[in-house]
């Protein structure tokens, strides 16, 4: 952060005094005003529910521009991270800062591949579950449970456990996505084989069995690893502030990520890969692209409140650029798997079409975002649609961990806790009972 020459003057139509406050720059991004003293100054605090104009904190890990459509993980542009890098490159950057050399890559896929088993009492766990249960509903069990079986890494403030903490919480979420899958369609568990590479071992968890070999198809594996490497971090979203703000009160990593887990679940976060494909397949059910006009239709009534799911971003002003990477691997999946006619991608192609020059979309600057395709991608891989949003979970878990570990790092972090405007009653004095 850098102070900047320009200050910020904060003045009342009162005649109370003036404040002035001061502006820090960035590398690269919008500058920020500094209000911590505002209300020791003034007794007045800021107002901003939604956190529309508030940077909660300063980073060095993810940046976004969101008017250029522009995504960065320490720098490095997203699309050279998708073609040219493996998700554990991604994981190793965005832990540590740097790209690894082929040393440093080699040591950390085989450290990584020496914690994938989990603790053999998880499945007992795991057995309290309704077969039918959310997989998000286990997932946030499961890694909140990590803290219960791990003992030895869950002192936030030790760096040595934040260190093992994060490479247990990496290496094991895969286990526990295609544990949690094979124990909802009621097949044995398929344990880790660490000579695989992390997303053909994630592959082979969850479609193998014990009856036959599994052989990984490398187009599917390389999607999968795609998938990984788009969701790994997304700067200061919902789930990621929800990790900070939940290990901001030093409890241990894994309460914090399963905190994270939680959060992603919802529909406007994480879910929407779930709903947008469920969104996709009502249409289709309904008549297909004919049917399309109507639907727009209904989205753009606002007492409908129908959403066009996988549409649309806080950040985002303009194309997501996961989406544009999501898009291509769909191609190459659906070709892979010989679906390249797949009504589903044609749906999602011509309503994309349809929405980008449809004035309601356009002006408010709603472009698909990496939502709209993955779910295509996931179900041609044969992921089934309740189990998405804990793939992203499974991608995201490294970018909360590099976001947990920055804030505990940083010497100005304080636990967090923000304020608000008080609009209830003032104070009442309780009556006895029978006069209520
Ligand atoms: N369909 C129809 N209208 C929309 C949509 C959409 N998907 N998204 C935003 N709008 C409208 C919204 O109704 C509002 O219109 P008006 O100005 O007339 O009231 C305007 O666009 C601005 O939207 P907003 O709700 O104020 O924007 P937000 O920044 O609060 O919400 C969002 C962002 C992602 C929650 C929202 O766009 C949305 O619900 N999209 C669908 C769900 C989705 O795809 N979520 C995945 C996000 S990307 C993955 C991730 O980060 O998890």
């Amino acid at each position: 952060m850098i102070a900047s020459d320009v200050k910020a003057t904060l003045s009342f139509s009162d005649g109370s005094p003036s404040m002035e406050l001061p502006l820090y720059k960035g590398t690269i991004g919008p500058d920020v005003i500094d209000i911590r003293k505002l209300y020791a100054q003034t007794g007045k605090f800021t107002y901003d529910p939604g956190f529309l104009s508030t940077a909660s904190c300063n980073s060095t890990i993810t940046y976004i521009d969101g008017d250029k459509g522009e995504l960065r993980y320490r720098g490095y542009p997203i699309d050279q991270l998708a073609t040219q890098c493996d998700f554990l490159e991604t994981c190793y950057l965005l832990l540590k800062g740097e790209l690894p050399n082929p040393q440093q890559k080699k040591d950390f896929d085989r450290l990584v591949s020496t914690h994938t088993m989990v603790n053999e009492q998880m499945q007992f766990f795991l057995r309290g579950f309704r077969r039918d249960a959310h997989p998000m509903a286990v997932m946030t069990g499961l890694v909140g449970a990590l803290s219960a079986f791990y003992h030895d890494s869950t002192d936030i403030t030790n760096p040595v456990h934040r260190d093992i903490s994060a490479i247990r919480l990496i290496a094991k979420m895969p286990t526990l996505v295609a544990m949690a899958y094979k124990y909802g369609i009621g097949q044995p568990y398929i344990y880790p084989q660490n000579k695989l590479s992390y997303s053909a071992n994630f592959m082979r968890m969850m479609f193998g069995t014990p009856c036959e070999d599994y052989e990984p198809n490398d187009v599917l594996v390389r999607a999968m690893d795609r998938i990984f490497i788009l969701h790994a971090d997304h700067e200061q979203n919902a789930s990621t502030s929800t990790v900070r703000l939940c290990g901001s009160s030093g409890t241990n990593p894994f309460a914090a990520i399963a905190a994270g887990v939680a959060c992603l679940w919802g529909p406007a976060h994480g879910g929407a890969n779930e709903a947008a494909l469920n969104m996709l397949e009502e249409i289709q059910r309904n008549g297909g692209v004919e049917k399309i006009g109507e639907f727009i239709k209904n989205v753009k009534d606002k007492n409908s409140n129908v959403k066009l799911m996988g549409f649309g971003h806080r950040v985002y002003k303009n194309y997501d650029p996961r989406a544009k990477l999501m898009r291509e691997t769909c191609h190459e999946v659906l070709q892979a798997t010989g679906l390249h006619d797949d009504p589903l991608f044609k749906l999602a192609m011509a309503l994309e079409k349809i929405a980008l020059e449809d004035d309601y979309f356009v002006s408010r600057k709603l472009y698909p975002n990496v939502d709209f395709y993955s779910g295509i991608v996931q179900r041609a891989i044969g992921i089934p649609v309740s189990l998405f949003t804990a793939v992203f979970a499974l991608a995201r878990t490294v970018g909360w961990i590099a976001q947990l570990n920055e804030m505990i790092g940083d010497p100005e972090y304080k636990i967090g806790r923000p304020r608000q405007l008080f609009v209830g009653a003032p104070h009442r004095d309780v009556l006895p009972i029978t006069q209520r």
